[in-house]
């Protein structure tokens, strides 16, 4: 069995809670079911992943990228076809009130039937027939309806049923509303990308398994422009660059695979899609989607706004470009990085370490400075307040407790190196320098301490 599989999905959760990575939303009051917050260590984790997305998906590919509204013209969504298509199988015990996602009771309850290819009316038939009792109460189904997942809102003052409009289900549709003005403003020729990243709403039935599944959630989308015989090379080019792009933050190879989606389960508008998805401790999982949305979007936009959203070729002819859309959840992306860097190492007898073997360039702190002595530490306030001040190097302090305990915290957090000042430093200026992998110490001198951490940025 794979490693992660062996992982205690709920020893991993209570560790991010009680180191500080994410918290209860609303705590105080009671939380909200499946809600969080994220704490200081998680979002410099996706403050890094996210500077290192655009780094790879618009800077290096010379693509562009927007900031558009989450509540928009809700003409948008009827569209894109999320007002009539987006909805997931929802059934309801009668005995109780409680409701679920029918795939999600099969998927659990009988992991040898495909899902993805069964009707509404199969899985009906399957909980109905074998699925008596369930979250331990007798159970008395309903039939399977639609559920759509579109979050209402009001937009105004007035409380009417023409001012409905909706919260965004994925950031892709401001893309494509904003793509003439985008292809006008910057004279880009074909094929071109745009990105954006920010958050996306879905009313789930069944918010679950952590931070994986939840109702607000952070996309980092790009819509890629092509011509549409380019399609198939610009498919696989992205699927690609998506599993570089997670090995680069640290996947490791075999908790990643490629899935390309059976016909059955394609969404309303793809033509091919293939997910990356992660072995979770419950399993494989989606990660992240690059979808072959041919030109549905553009052509459904054209037709509901009446404008033309035509490329314009150099030779005067006019396309309506072919998409290939890359889409990854943030949140789902920091579970999977936490997930893999995690470990229990048995250190000697009775003595277990917990460290996150998080990859340097997105570890919440890159790097810890430890006195020794706390009373004598002006050289380690130093090289903190330089590292602090004059670097982008992400740097914590901690004097509090032995030195032994401040290296498990810094494990704990994932915080890559340690640097320990001492009675030598003040003689010679060197500072031992710890590894949290290897737990390893070497002797630098206080002058190259930037330039050694710098060999780890990517
Ligand atoms: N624009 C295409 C689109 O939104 P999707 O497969 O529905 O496609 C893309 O979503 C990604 O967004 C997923 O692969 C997943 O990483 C993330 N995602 C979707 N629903 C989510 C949810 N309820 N909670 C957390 N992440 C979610």
């Amino acid at each position: 069995m794979n490693d992660n599989q062996q992982k205690n999905l709920q020893e991993i959760i209570n560790h991010l809670k009680t180191s500080g990575f994410v918290y209860q939303n609303a705590e105080i009051y009671g939380g909200v079911v499946n809600t969080w917050d994220y704490g200081n260590l998680a979002t410099q984790m996706m403050t890094e992943i996210k500077r290192l997305w655009v780094r790879e998906f618009i800077k290096r590919e010379n693509n562009y990228q927007i900031d558009s509204k989450i509540i928009t013209n809700p003409l948008v969504w009827k569209a894109s076809g999320h007002i009539d298509n987006f909805a997931d199988y929802l059934i309801e015990n009668k005995v109780n009130g409680k409701r679920y996602r029918a795939d999600h009771i099969v998927k659990d309850l009988f992991p040898n039937i495909n899902v993805e290819k069964a009707t509404f009316s199969e899985l009906e038939e399957i909980i109905k027939t074998n699925v008596k009792e369930f979250d331990g109460e007798k159970t008395e189904w309903t039939s399977i309806r639609p559920f759509n997942l579109m979050f209402k809102t009001q937009m105004g003052a007035i409380d009417s049923s023409a001012n409905q409009t909706y919260l965004r289900p994925e950031t892709a549709q401001g893309i494509f509303v904003n793509f003439k003005n985008v292809a006008r403003t910057t004279r880009a020729k074909l094929p071109f990308g745009i990105g954006q990243i920010g958050k996306s709403f879905r009313n789930e039935i069944t918010p679950r398994d952590f931070i994986f599944r939840t109702r607000e959630f952070e996309q980092m989308e790009l819509e890629f422009f092509c011509n549409p015989n380019e399609d198939e090379h610009y498919y696989k080019y992205w699927i690609n660059k998506c599993k570089d792009f997670v090995q680069l933050l640290g996947l490791k190879n075999d908790n990643i695979r490629i899935r390309p989606h059976e016909q059955e389960e394609l969404s309303h508008y793809s033509k091919g899609t293939s997910d990356i998805e992660y072995l979770f401790p419950f399993g494989w999982g989606e990660l992240l989607g690059i979808a072959n949305r041919g030109n549905y979007d553009l052509s459904q936009h054209m037709k509901y706004s009446n404008e033309s959203l035509e490329y314009l070729n150099d030779d005067g002819s006019k396309i309506i470009p072919y998409v290939i859309e890359p889409s990854i959840g943030l949140d789902r992306l920091l579970f999977a990085l936490l997930i893999d860097a995690f470990e229990v190492e048995q250190l000697v007898e009775n003595d277990n370490r917990i460290v996150l073997k998080l990859d340097y360039n997105i570890a919440p702190y890159q790097v810890a400075i430890l006195p020794l002595m706390k009373k004598i530490n002006s050289k380690a306030t130093e090289i903190y307040e330089k590292l602090l001040k004059e670097t982008d190097i992400r740097v914590t302090y901690d004097e509090a407790g032995s030195i032994g305990k401040r290296y498990r915290r810094q494990d704990a957090i994932g915080t890559p190196f340690a640097i320990t000042i001492d009675y030598e430093t003040y003689d010679n200026n060197t500072v031992t320098i710890r590894n949290r992998d290897s737990m390893e110490q070497t002797r630098i001198s206080i002058d190259e301490i930037e330039s050694y951490l710098n060999k780890f940025k990517k």
